[in-house]
């Protein structure tokens, strides 16, 4: 059992391409797919094309669900997706689940098995320092999931954290977004500190699962130009460079 996990395209369809390359390359067949597919300042509906072309497991992220929700509501920057979009590429938003299960042994969600919005392997102190949260913390949002590997995206930070149980969670990184600002639940950043795709691919071996972090290089700087072009100069410094 070998499968790839990617999540937090964010509409980075130049990172997708160079992913799902590397990806065939290594010759895995299974994607499982963590979510925020489109929104971001790029190439929306190049990206769902991507995506639909291929058989992914896919969940929703919460910018998935900002999507299905009413444009005249969203950011200038998230409605200008939500209009590019196609009605087959929103029927597919609307057909997203907010968790599930694949072959009974790996569990996927978003951000938690609760929620698509709140930071699981991480936390923010008040003070805005992105830092790893408590094992005991962990492990209370993993209550009640009996996979033995469960994945998570959300904070575009690639992580693993083995359970006390045995239990996995892994964070694959962000394929098309490296640095982000947000000010919930105080001000913070989240910087990769490096422009490259990021994913993971996942192996069930005798002992466990094993997991490697790739990190693709790819043409950041034309993907950066697009979101400058598109009046977003913080995305694409935070594309070409992997720090806002
Ligand atoms: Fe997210």
């Amino acid at each position: 059992m070998r499968f790839a996990v990617i999540a937090d395209i964010h509409g980075n369809a130049l990172a997708l391409e160079a992913v799902l390359a590397d990806i065939d390359a290594l010759g895995i067949a299974d994607i499982l797919n963590l979510g925020d597919h489109l929104s971001g300042p790029l190439e929306a509906a190049r990206t769902a094309d991507l995506i639909l072309a291929r058989d992914m497991v896919s969940v929703s992220g919460n910018h998935d669900r900002y999507l299905r929700g009413d444009p005249a509501t969203l950011h200038q920057w998230e409605a200008d997706c939500w209009h590019e979009l196609t009605p087959a590429h929103h029927a597919w938003l609307a057909s997203l689940p907010f968790s599930r299960v694949w072959k009974d042994e790996v569990f996927l969600c978003h951000a938690t098995p609760q929620e698509d919005n709140v930071y699981w392997l991480e936390t923010v102190s008040p003070d805005g320092v992105v830092h790893a949260r408590s094992l005991a913390e962990v492990e209370a949002f993993a209550e009640g999931v009996p996979q033995s590997l469960i994945l998570c995206g959300h904070t575009h930070l690639a992580r693993i954290v083995r359970l006390t149980d045995g239990r996995m969670i892994v964070n694959p990184g962000s394929v098309g977004c490296p640095g982000y600002d947000d000010d919930a639940p105080y001000p913070h950043k989240v910087e990769a500190g490096a422009p490259h795709a990021a994913y993971a691919v996942i192996e069930k071996a005798a002992q466990g699962w094993s997991v490697e972090f790739r990190r693709i290089a790819y043409d950041w700087t034309s993907a950066a130009g697009i979101a400058a072009a598109k009046g977003r100069p913080q995305w694409a410094r935070a594309i070409a460079t992997g720090w806002l």
